[in-house]
Formats: structure tokens, sequence, C-alpha cells
């Protein structure tokens, strides 16, 4: 008999409604919208005002509910990429389960991978399908991280923005399905980007905080890394599946800045269409950055069925990951 796999049943994103474009950005911190634009490609981003991560995490999950045809009392497990959590626990799966009605009882948690965040949820989640222990995952990537960023300093404020993607996978053993997905990290290079934590207390001593949980980012350093990690990540799936560059029907990258995207569509020599991109009016949305990406993508027609589909990301950890998908 065929293998059980889980296929991509439907997907959903949400993007808060309130635009920051890079003039705006100019009022805040020495910056012009050149600058930005031809750095990162970034033109605009999305900013939160006063929704949780767990709200916009749970109306990206209602609209890949409803793209699936899955009620929520239906899901088997709810797993959630995210570093920006709206407390430190319970996790914002817990949240999202209450939120959307899905059953009591069931494994509801998040993974912690930064930008990585939606395709580590992804791998998990494939797992629990593969082996038969889950019928039906919600899997989201979400972040906010206005909250985490120093908007004093121009060389981070500029690059990130806040949403939520989900999915809902279903068990399949036909043909459209996730291939493989594969993960991966390396500690070593835990500064090329962090969040030093707002937890530092003990009963000896009091002091306040020493830093500030912004992002800490080596802009440089990370961007040489994540250009050679994102085609090297691309390749590793695409050699595990026996798949050659021009299989590609649309690569969805992590969108991190357009010239790291640019760069991996370079080395594995692809075309314009089979790249998608959306960081020009979302930046980096870290977790949502992703399952974002691909709604819009198969919302415009992008993705038709029998097509092959390949993520891959990087991010703070160091983390990388990618996966294949028949859609
Ligand atoms: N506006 C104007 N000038 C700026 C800005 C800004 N917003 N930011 C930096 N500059 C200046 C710098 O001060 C520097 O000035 P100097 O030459 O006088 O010292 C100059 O611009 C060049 O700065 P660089 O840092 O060398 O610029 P670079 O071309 O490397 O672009 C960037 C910076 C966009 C941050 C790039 O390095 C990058 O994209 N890095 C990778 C980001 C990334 O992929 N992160 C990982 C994923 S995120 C996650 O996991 C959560």
């Amino acid at each position: 008999m065929t293998k059980l796999r889980s296929r991509i049943a439907g997907c959903g994103s949400y993007a808060p409604a309130k635009v920051l474009s890079n003039r705006d950005l100019e009022e805040i911190v020495e910056t012009s919208d050149a600058w930005i634009t031809t750095r990162t490609g970034i033109r605009e981003r999305r900013i939160t005002l006063d929704e949780k991560t767990y709200e916009v995490a749970s109306k990206a999950a209602k609209e890949a509910l409803k793209s699936a045809g899955v009620a929520a009392r239906d899901l088997d497990v709810i797993i959630t990429g995210t570093v920006t959590p709206d407390m430190v626990f319970p996790s914002t799966s817990c949240f999202v389960q209450s939120t959307i009605g899905a059953r009591s009882g069931i494994p509801a948690f998040d993974v912690s991978a930064a930008c990585s965040g939606f395709l580590y949820a992804l791998d998990i989640a494939d797992k629990y399908v593969r082996s038969g222990a889950a019928n039906k995952v919600l899997v989201i990537g979400v972040d906010i991280f206005s909250r985490i960023i120093d908007w004093t300093d121009r060389s981070t404020c500029v690059l990130f923005g806040d949403g939520a993607g989900a999915v809902v996978l279903t068990a399949t053993r036909g043909k459209s399905c996730i291939l493989s997905s594969h993960i991966h990290s390396d500690g070593r290079y835990w500064d090329m980007l962090y969040v030093p934590g707002a937890i530092d207390s003990n009963p000896f001593e009091k002091r306040p905080s020493k830093q500030k949980p912004h992002v800490r980012m080596k802009g440089n350093e990370t961007f040489k890394i994540a250009v050679r990690t994102m085609s090297r990540a691309a390749k590793e799936v695409l050699e595990f599946n026996g798949l050659k560059p021009e299989d590609i029907a649309l690569l969805i990258p992590h969108q991190a800045n357009i010239r790291i995207v640019n760069a991996t569509k370079e080395r594995l020599k692809l075309t314009d269409d089979q790249v998608f991109s959306n960081i020009d009016r979302y930046g980096n949305t870290s977790a949502a950055s992703i399952p974002l990406a691909l709604d819009e993508a198969v919302r415009n027609r992008r993705i038709k069925r029998g097509d092959i589909v390949i993520f891959v990301s990087f991010g703070g950890g160091l983390t990388w990951a990618s996966a294949a998908v028949r859609w």
C-alpha cells in the first residue's frame, strides 16, 4: 500500500491593516526610501497596533481551516512557529486552540526557530501524520517583530513586519503531498542574530534587566551566511527527491531581503517566474514569511495541481530548513 503522507489541504494568512511605509520610517530614523528599497527590496510592512500574537495567528488559522474545508473541532494537533508569543507561557498554540474552538485535550505547542519556525513546525506536523498519530494538523507561522525592534536602530527597524500564515495538513495516500522536509541548526552562530531575554531575575539580587529584548543582528555576516545556506538547503531538498532546479514550479523562500532571494535564484539558475516574493509589501515577517507568501501565491493562482513547490528558510539560531511539496 502507498505510504501515508500529509498534504497541504488549505492555507490562509493575515496581516494587520496598519501600513508602515519607508517614508514613515524616514520620520522615525535617519534613513531613506531609496536606501531601504535598493538594499532590501522592502517598500512597506504591516504593523500591529493592539492585536495579540494569538489573535493574528487565529485569523490566519481560521482562513486556512476554511480553505481546507476542515472544522476546528476535527484538528488533532496545533503547532505554531513563533519567537514573539504573547506570554512566556501558555504557548500561542494553546491560545489559538481555545480561540478557534479546537477540541480540548489535543496537543498544542510552539516551536522556536526564528525565521525557520514555520518549516520546523511543518516538519513536525508532517511526521505526526506520516506516523499515523494524527490525521489533521494545523501549522501556523506567526511573528510580531514590531514588539522586539529597537525603533532607534536603523539597521534593523527597517527590515521587519508583522503577520501570520497557516496551513492545514491532512493525511493522504495520494500523489499530492509533502515529499520531504529537512530542518537544521548550528548554535555556534547564535550571535549572528538574537534577542536577549527579558527573563533575568534571581531571589538574591535585585537589579533591572541589563539588556532590552530587542533584535541584535550582524547584518553583513548574516547576509553572507544566508545566501550560502539558502541555496544549499534548496539543493539538499532537490537532491533528496531526485529533482532538478528546472522541475521547480515555484520556489517560496523566506523573505528576508530581495538580494538574498535573488542570489538564491541565481545560484540555482532559476527564472523569475520560478521564484515568489512579496517582500516589497510585508518585509521580513519571520516565521510568517513563507506561509504568508504561499497563501498569496495560491490566491494568485501561481500554483496548480501537480506542481513542485519548494520552501526554503534561514533564521536566528542559526536555523535553516527546506521542504518539497507536490501540490
Ligand atoms: N538607512 C540608511 N543607511 C543605513 C541603514 C538604513 N536603514 N542601515 C544601515 N545603514 C548604513 C550603515 O550605517 C552603513 O553606513 P557606513 O558605510 O557609513 O558605515 C551603510 O548603510 C552600509 O551598511 P551595511 O550594513 O553594510 O549594509 P548592507 O548592504 O549589508 O545591508 C542589511 C544591510 C540590509 C541589514 C543586510 O546586511 C541584510 O539583509 N542582512 C541579512 C538580514 C537577514 O537575512 N536576517 C536573517 C533573517 S531574520 C530572522 O531570522 C529573525
